[in-house]
């Protein structure tokens, strides 16, 4: 069964709102769904399964209060880690079934019960890679479409240029591809669209919006750096992730020695740990993050762009 990936006319634009650990919020992903695009958050920024539960319900709310408004919302989505490594994510998955949360978000590992048991509810689930190894595995698992993490994104990211990894992907899936990494405008999603993608997945340039979780000093550190104060290092955790480069330097590291430390060693650990709350992710889209509009704005924002570049691209295509 092919997807309808307008899901019947509730998106008005191809472009998911990328889950991002203690940032995204139900009320930044409303903001998304009530423009007819597909907001979503991890799961996992919740601290209790209580806590998940009573984001899922602000969204059940939320959304019916917008079709009572006689909006038609984009559906959202719940990003699961599904790795033996969350042990909380049996009963996160529980409680998206019980919601019907029409997609998932899965990373890290695709064990094949997880895509049948969201199968079985009526879910869809799109599976984030960076690579076409992992691509294959999550297809073959049963996912129903790849999140290609490609350079430039934020949070752990990807490494491979975006052209490479899609056309990599596209050899073994006709299945939707989502592209992520460092997109943050209308035209941006035409051209992940003219590459053969389906969707594009932007995190970065909602992150200074009002609604997100980040702190004041986070989403003002945004609206001040662009593409080249972007670090990207494994040093922290021991995958890559891509930083706001000053957050680093306020933590006392040298970005000079970050660029020579061997790719397996890390940072120590228990120094860190008192540093971490001020060291901030966010990925080489953060140029284009100008002010700290409402999300609202900034999916108007996207739109607008999106409109203007079809009728440009019309009269470049010949
Ligand atoms: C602050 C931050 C937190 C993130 N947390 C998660 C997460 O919890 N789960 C996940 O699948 N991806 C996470 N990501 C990655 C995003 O979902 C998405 O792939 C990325 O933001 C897209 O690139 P962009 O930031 O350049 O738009 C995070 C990204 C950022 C910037």
């Amino acid at each position: 069964m092919s997807l309808d990936l307008t899901f019947g006319g509730r998106m008005r634009i191809p472009l998911i709102m990328a889950p991002m650990f203690l940032v995204s919020s139900p009320k930044m992903a409303l903001a998304g769904c009530s423009r007819g695009i597909m907001g979503s958050f991890p799961a996992h920024s919740t601290r209790t399964r209580e806590d998940f539960e009573a984001w899922l319900k602000e969204m059940d709310e939320g959304i019916q209060r917008l079709k009572d408004q006689g909006i038609t919302p984009a559906p959202y989505a719940v990003n699961l880690v599904v790795n033996p490594t969350n042990d909380r994510y049996e009963g996160d998955l529980e409680l998206c079934i019980k919601y019907k949360v029409e997609v998932i978000l899965t990373s890290k590992g695709a064990p094949k019960n997880v895509f049948a048991q969201i199968h079985d509810y009526g879910g869809i689930a799109f599976h984030d890679v960076a690579s076409k190894r992992h691509a294959e595995k999550a297809i073959e698992a049963g996912a129903d479409g790849i999140i290609a993490v490609c350079g430039g994104a934020g949070g752990h990211c990807g490494t491979l240029n975006p052209f490479a990894l899609v056309n990599e992907i596209r050899e073994i899936t006709d299945k939707p591809i989502i592209l992520s990494g460092a997109m943050s405008t209308g035209s941006d999603i035409l051209a992940a669209q003219a590459m053969g993608c389906d969707y594009a997945y932007m995190g970065t340039r909602f992150i200074a919006c009002p609604e997100s979780l980040a702190p004041e000093e986070y989403r003002d550190m945004l609206v001040s750096v662009s593409a080249k104060d972007v670090v990207v290092t494994a040093a922290l955790d021991g995958f890559p992730a891509a930083f706001l480069g000053p957050s680093l330097v306020n933590a006392g590291i040298d970005l000079e020695e970050l660029k020579y430390m061997r790719p397996d060693e890390k940072i120590d650990a228990k120094a860190m740990a008192k540093r971490y709350k001020g060291i901030f992710l966010g990925g080489e889209g953060a140029g284009m993050v100008k002010s700290k509009q409402p999300a609202v704005e900034v999916c108007d924002e996207i739109i607008a762009q999106y409109d203007d570049a079809k009728e440009n691209m019309r009269a470049v295509v010949v």
